[in-house]
């Protein structure tokens, strides 16, 4: 199992997402720069472009294998944009694939402005972005802001004395004795936030692994330096960035420690409320500060926002809307059960916060199809989730793999772990390898990923689930992503609609329209593994529906005033006026 464990899958018991709740339980080439630009509308409404996209998570190691090493590399994504330009696909996120010594899979960046040679050069990225560009696919980058590599010349100064001009731009403290931490902060990642750097007798803080030294967001330099990084890969073409860890950039300036909680975690470590270096409100200066630069890059910042309850994922978008334009809603992946009463919640308060962005999973979460599964119909409820988010008023932003029912491959021996998070937690906590296992392409050795072992085993299920398969079958869950994604992008309404619940008391079933001028869409989601009748009294919007898109057979005409769904079925349906 992966890390939704920990993060939201197993009942989020301990570790991150309590932690991230605050709680421990050119080549060369040079392009010209562009002018000042305020974002451009695509739509009557003033709606941006990410709000009418499709975004889709991919993580490069697992993606597609060129050059037949094991690992996935920029040309392999760039071999597959028509795939994805055929799934519906209008923007893709690439986690880290800059320069790192791969300690936390890219995590630890030792260049921002580089890519690592295991996943090719710049020119494979221009080459890739000139591709994509070509089929209207963005691409956005993973910001790695809270810290860098041990390995970034930026540390590698910092760390050689103590009157190095960059030693302030990471956070070094005296310990409070002997062999003593400047404080009780403890690392997500398991152990003390500090470590001890003999050359110059201070400890530095790492609020993830101790080769991930946190930077000083205090500093202005350390600003510059990494708004300057923003910008040089806006000149580059990218449209956005997902920014990593961002609860994470600052801390209380004297150190306080941290208040106590009975019990340990995973690690071993006591339970802890992260109060004094979580969710401190200078953060928001910052967002706000480089949300200026990204519109005067008509680009997106998607936020790695763990938040408590929606008022904390409102303060993320900004008092006027000018921090992030997509904080990620990892409230409603964290209902890890079909239960139509508090998707419906979950639902109604996002929606009302701001525009809304779906996330049903990624490489830190446990995968959709395991969590949602109940081991029988897991494809019919893959269809069910995907109809779900994909059919709400925001942005959804999908995990590679998740269109053909990908599930997690989870490691079954200590010595096969690669996620240094499931060597530490073994075996509570198995890491997130599950999760990001290579694609599956076709039913061929690993999956038609490589010809070569990869860095991660396919589970057996690739030899049904798996691209080429579900093309040719009419009933796969790819077949109906390609639908659903067609729908979504053809329909003004779930495209621009307002999202209007219905029949509010029914425990099984989710109903709701999406409503946009004259144009209404109805959506009915079982989320029972019983067969449901139900009665809609739709007032004025009319009593029958054509069906658009629908998981089993049935007439053209339906009348809302009586729809019968089987075990988790799904009926989308376009008002008749
Ligand atoms: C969140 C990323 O998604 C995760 O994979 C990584 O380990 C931490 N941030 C640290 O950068
Ligand atoms: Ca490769």
């Amino acid at each position: 199992m992966g890390t939704i464990t920990v993060w939201l899958a197993r009942s989020f018991s301990m570790n991150w997402t309590m932690r991230c709740l605050g709680i421990s339980v050119l080549a060369l080439t040079v392009w010209p720069s562009r002018a000042y630009s305020q974002p451009k509308p695509v739509d009557a409404e003033g709606h941006q472009w990410w709000q009418h996209a499709v975004f889709y998570e991919l993580y490069p190691r697992s993606f597609a294998d060129s050059n037949n090493d094991g690992i996935g590399d920029l040309n392999g994504i760039t071999s597959k944009l028509d795939y994805l330009k055929s799934l519906g696909i209008d923007a893709i996120w690439l986690t880290p694939c800059y320069p790192s010594p791969q300690v936390d899979f890219g995590y630890d960046v030792s260049d921002y402005e580089n890519i690592d040679a295991m996943y090719g050069t710049l020119q494979d990225f221009d080459r890739l972005a000139s591709e994509a560009q070509k089929r209207g696919i963005k691409i956005i980058m993973d910001f790695v802001m809270n810290h860098s590599s041990d390995q970034h010349a930026w540390f590698k100064e910092s760390r050689s004395s103590r009157d190095n001009p960059k030693r302030d731009w990471y956070m070094w403290r005296d310990g409070k004795g002997e062999s003593q931490t400047p404080n009780n902060w403890i690392s997500i990642f398991g152990g003390p936030a500090w470590k001890f750097d003999p050359t110059t007798g201070q400890w530095y803080y790492h609020f993830f692994y101790a080769e991930q030294p946190d930077l000083d967001w205090r500093n202005p330099e350390v600003e510059k330096a990494m708004f300057d990084v923003t910008r040089w890969w806006y000149k580059r073409g990218v449209a956005g960035f997902r920014l990593d860890a961002v609860d994470t950039l600052f801390e209380n300036p004297d150190f306080k420690d941290n208040p106590v909680l009975p019990g340990k975690n995973a690690h071993g470590d006591p339970n802890m409320e992260n109060r004094y270096n979580t969710k401190l409100p200078e953060l928001h200066d910052v967002l706000r500060r480089l949300r200026v630069v990204a519109d005067e890059n008509n680009a997106v910042l998607i936020g790695e926002t763990w938040t408590k309850d929606i008022e904390e994922l409102k303060s993320y978008y900004g008092g006027h809307s000018n921090e992030l334009q997509m904080p990620m809603d990892f409230l409603f992946a964290r209902i890890d059960k079909l239960s139509a009463p508090e998707f419906r919640k979950q639902i109604a308060g996002v929606d009302a916060a701001g525009w809304p962005v779906y996330v049903l999973s990624n490489h830190d979460i446990t995968r959709a199809y395991n969590r949602y599964g109940d081991g029988q119909h897991n494809d019919a409820i893959a269809k069910l989730m995907a109809s779900l988010y994909l059919t709400l008023r925001g942005t959804p932003l999908m995990y590679y793999g998740e269109e053909i029912g990908m599930e997690n491959n989870d490691p079954k021996r200590k010595e096969d772990v690669k996620d240094p998070v499931g060597k530490v937690g073994w075996p509570e906590d198995k890491g997130r390898d599950g999760e990001r296992t290579p694609m599956q392409w076709k039913a061929a050795p690993n999956a038609g990923f490589s010809s070569t072992t990869p860095w991660l085993p396919v589970p057996t299920s690739y030899k049904t689930h798996n691209v080429h398969a579900e093309l040719k079958d009419k009933a796969s869950i790819l077949n109906f992503y390609q639908r659903l994604l067609a729908l979504r992008h053809a329909e003004p309404a779930l495209l621009d609609g307002e999202y209007v619940a219905l029949n509010e008391d029914d425990p099984n079933v989710l109903s709701y329209l999406r409503r946009y001028k004259a144009e209404t869409v109805l959506v009915v989601l079982n989320m029972s593994g019983a067969g449901k009748k139900i009665r809609l009294d739709l007032k004025g919007n009319g009593s029958k529906a054509s069906t658009l898109l629908s998981t089993q057979g049935r007439s053209k005409l339906v009348s809302v005033s009586s729809i019968s769904l089987e075990p988790f079925g799904v009926f989308i349906g376009k008002m008749e006026q």
